[in-house]
Formats: structure tokens, sequence, C-alpha cells
């Protein structure tokens, strides 16, 4: 990255002097404006959305949208996924490389040790009604988990931060499967580390104290694999939503609370649920063309769920390394078919070949399929979103790392265009007409 500007973008005002804006280059990417020495000219810019704003420098992941290219630390995502498993992602994104043997033995042995829960969490969750949405769970969870350890609170320590890293890594699948086990009435779960971390977790969802669960390697496999596709992705909603509330030096647990909520979402992490919901909704072959009308209508508010993405403006990388680990999960299941999958399959050939979305440059996205795949291992509609949790915990964690360590980072605070009422003056009581915002004529 060169902060040295070799070109400079002239910024011109009517009635003012030009302004000279330097220009940053990161080692991928388009060339950058900086725009930081605008406020000295009484000047910000508009920008909803955040669609033309860098708001920090990164080290950890590089989009081309318009390529469909997804690096972790400069590794292409469909590399990783098909030769690393989930933990040596974690590695890599946490400290800069992947792992050699040694250090992936030592890391893995530091999660694995780290991933049962105080036991006064239990209680915590009986709190919850048993009809509650794991990810609630999950928003509140989190949170509390600041109120358990206090001896990893302190955000200048790079020792203390590392420690707070290892923990939310290890205890996110314990308390994910947790939230599931309290919502079906069955007994939770302790984590088993001879198990993998995929295996672990499968483990703790579908075993009980009475019954052994047998791990089937092509679900953790496959499992492994939604793991790390969505282990980071760049500054998206929930990951600034960690950097901004990190920015004002909130504790880390704090932070991810905050990332899980803005998870939540139908557009971000809430679409895997929603796609699947939509799919059900959707039903036969016969009945996709009205739905993709309805998504055409612009009087409609319907979208079609797995389908854009803000970024990705070609098919999603993502997206076609779960295609294939689908088919390989529905094959070992001897799943033929699977009716959501033919609506699927379906759904995708019309949509891609379809004017409207060829035009909007809409493809499917990696929720389009780690629906499917989540379904058919048997993980309930209302955990994929937590799913999704888990594995992007170490992307959030990694850029609050990261945040944490440049100097350059800033209270995060949005600047706003006011379009309200100008300067007027209070009235007495008896003076005033009636508030035609709550009393329209
Ligand atoms: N179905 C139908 N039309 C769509 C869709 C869709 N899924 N997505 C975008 N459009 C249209 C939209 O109506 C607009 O049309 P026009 O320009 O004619 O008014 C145009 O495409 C641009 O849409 P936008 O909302 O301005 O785009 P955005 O970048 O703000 O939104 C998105 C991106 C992901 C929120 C959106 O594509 C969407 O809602 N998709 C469905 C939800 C989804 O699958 N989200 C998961 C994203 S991948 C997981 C993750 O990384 O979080």
């Amino acid at each position: 990255m060169s902060d040295t500007a070799q070109k400079t973008a002239i910024l011109s005002i009517p009635g003012m002097d030009p302004i000279e804006l330097p220009m940053l280059k990161g080692t991928l990417g388009p060339e950058v404006i900086d725009i930081r020495a605008l406020g000295s000219h009484g000047y910000f810019t508009y920008d909803p959305g955040f669609v033309s704003t860098a708001s920090c420098k990164s080290h950890i992941t590089f989009i081309d949208g318009a390529r469909g290219v997804l690096l972790y630390r400069g590794y292409p995502i469909d590399q990783l996924a098909t030769q690393c498993d989930y933990l040596q992602v974690c590695y890599l994104l946490l400290n800069g490389d992947l792992p050699d043997n040694e250090q992936y033995r030592e890391f893995r042995h530091r999660i694995t040790h780290h991933t049962l829960v105080h036991e006064q969490i239990n209680s915590l969750f009986k709190a919850f009604r048993r009809d509650s949405h794991p990810m609630a769970i999950m928003c509140g969870i989190a949170g509390a988990l600041s109120a358990f350890y206090h001896d990893s609170l302190d955000i200048y320590d790079p020792e203390q931060r590392e420690l707070t890293a290892m923990r939310l890594i290890a205890k996110m699948p314990t308390l994910a499967a947790m939230s599931y086990k309290y919502s079906i009435g069955q007994p939770f779960m302790f984590p088993k580390n001879s198990l993998s971390y995929a295996g672990n977790f499968l483990n703790m969802m579908f075993a009980t104290p009475c019954e052994d669960y047998e791990v089937n390697p092509v679900i953790e496999r496959a499992l492994d694999r939604i793991f790390i596709l969505h282990a980071d992705h760049e500054q998206n909603a929930s990951t600034s939503s960690v950097r901004i509330a990190g920015s004002s030096g909130a504790n880390p647990y704090a932070c991810i609370a905050a990332g899980l909520a803005s998870l939540w979402g139908p557009a971000h992490g809430g679409a895997n649920e929603a796609c699947l919901r939509m799919l059900e909704r959707i039903g036969t072959v016969e009945r996709i063309p009205q739905y993709i009308a309805k998504a055409k209508d612009k009087n409609d508010p319907f979208r079609l769920m797995g389908f854009g993405h803000r970024v990705y403006k070609n098919y999603d990388p993502r997206a076609k390394v779960m295609r294939q680990t689908c088919h390989e999960v529905l094959n070992e299941l001897h799943i033929s078919n699977h009716p959501l999958l033919d609506v699927a399959m379906k759904l995708e050939e019309i949509a891609l070949h379809d004017d409207y979305f060829i035009e909007h440059k809409l493809y499917p996205n990696v929720d389009f399929y780690s629906g499917i795949v989540l379904n058919a291992i048997g993980i309930p509609t209302n955990m994929f979103t937590v799913i999704f949790a888990l594995a992007r915990t170490v992307g959030w964690i990694s850029h609050w790392i990261e945040m944490n360590e440049d100097p350059a980072s800033r209270i995060g605070r949005p600047r706003q265009i006011y379009i309200g009422e100008a300067e007027r003056e209070v009235k007495p009581l008896g003076e005033r007409q009636k508030c035609v915002v709550c009393h329209p004529e």
C-alpha cells in the first residue's frame, strides 16, 4: 500500500480554488480518492450505503466483484475451501498466513481447549422462551460473555485480544448448539475434544446423553466448507457494525453482539433462512414463473432471496464451491429427488437466462445453495443464520483486532445531510397549533 501520493484528484467547486485530493492505491483494486482533507474546506460527501466509501485500510480480504474474485490474505477462496480446513482458515485470517504442521497442531489444541462455557451461562438460556429465535438467544448470550471474562477485556493488550479471539472461535459452536438444544427441550451436550471443529458442532447438535451420534465425514466436510466460505467478506454490514461498535472502545463481546444483530437481517445473513422459506413457498417448478414476475415487479417488495449481491456483479465465487458441495451431500444422503433442489436448480436456470436478471447482474449468491445443504443435513431453518454467525466470528474478530492495531483508527462517526425543520422557537403550550405529524388533516 502506497500512501505517497503519486497522483492527485482535483475537485472543482464554483467560487473556490481547486481542492487537490491525494489518490491512494492498495495492493489490488482501484485507486481511491482520499477525501479526509475535505472537512477542512467546509465540505463532506454524501454516500448512503457506503457504496463509494472505504472506511479503513485492511490486509485481510480482497473482493473483485466484477470478476467474481474472493481472496483471504491473498489466497483464492476455492483453493482454501478444497485444500484447507476451517481452523487453518481461522489461523490464516487471524495471523496473516497459513499455519505449518506444528502451528496448526498448537492452534487446534488451543481452540479445542476453550470450547467449554462457564456453567453459569447455562442458566442464562432459561431466561429465554423455548420458542425464541436462536439468533435472539445468540445476540443476548454473546453480549453477556463480557460478564464472564474479566481477565481479557483490556482491548489495548495484544495478548488479551488474542485470548478473546480464541475463546470466541472456540465457544461459538458450543453456544450455537446450546441455543438449538434449548429450543427443542433437550439437554445441552458438552464439546468433545476428539472431534474436529465441524464434527464437534454436529455432535453437540445431534447427539443426546442417551445416544451417540456418528459423524458422517461427507457431512462434516460440507459443514466445514460452509464455515470456510462464510469466514470473512471484508467490510460487509455485520463486520462494519463490529468495527463501528469497537471504534468507541467497546469490549469485544459487545462488538460481536453488534455483528450478530446486523447479520440477522434478511438482506445479509438472514438470507439463507429467507431463501429456504422462499423455495418452500414456491413449492413446485411450475410456480417459478409467477415468482420471477413478482421479483421483477417494482410495485411488489418480493425479491428472489439468494440472488444478487452488493459487490458481486458476476457469479459469487462462494456459490460455485457451494453448488458442488450441495451435489456431494445430496448424493451421499441418496437424495435424488429433492423437491427444493429441483425448484432451486430450475430457478437458477430461469433467472440466469432472464433479461431482468442479466441486466441487473443478479447471480445466485452463496446462501442460495448453503440453505439447501443445511436443510439436507438436518439443520433446522431457524439455525441457518446462527451457523453463518458461527463461521463469521473469526472474520469479525480479525477485523476487530486489525482495527485496534491500526493507529489511523478513529471513532466511527458518519455525517448527514440535515433535511428537517430550520431553527424555530418553542411557543407556550396554550399557543401551539395541533401537531400535524400526529394529526394529518
Ligand atoms: N431480486 C430481484 N431484484 C433484485 C434483487 C433480487 N434478489 N436484488 C437486487 N434487485 C434489483 C433491485 O430491485 C434494483 O433494481 P432497480 O435498479 O431496477 O431499482 C437493483 O437490482 C439493485 O438492487 P439494490 O437493492 O440497489 O442492490 P444492493 O446492492 O443495495 O443490494 C442485496 C444487494 C444483496 C441486498 C440485494 O441484492 C438483495 O436484497 N438480495 C436478496 C437477499 C440476499 O440474497 N442477500 C444475501 C447476500 S449474500 C450473503 C451476505 O454476504 O450477506
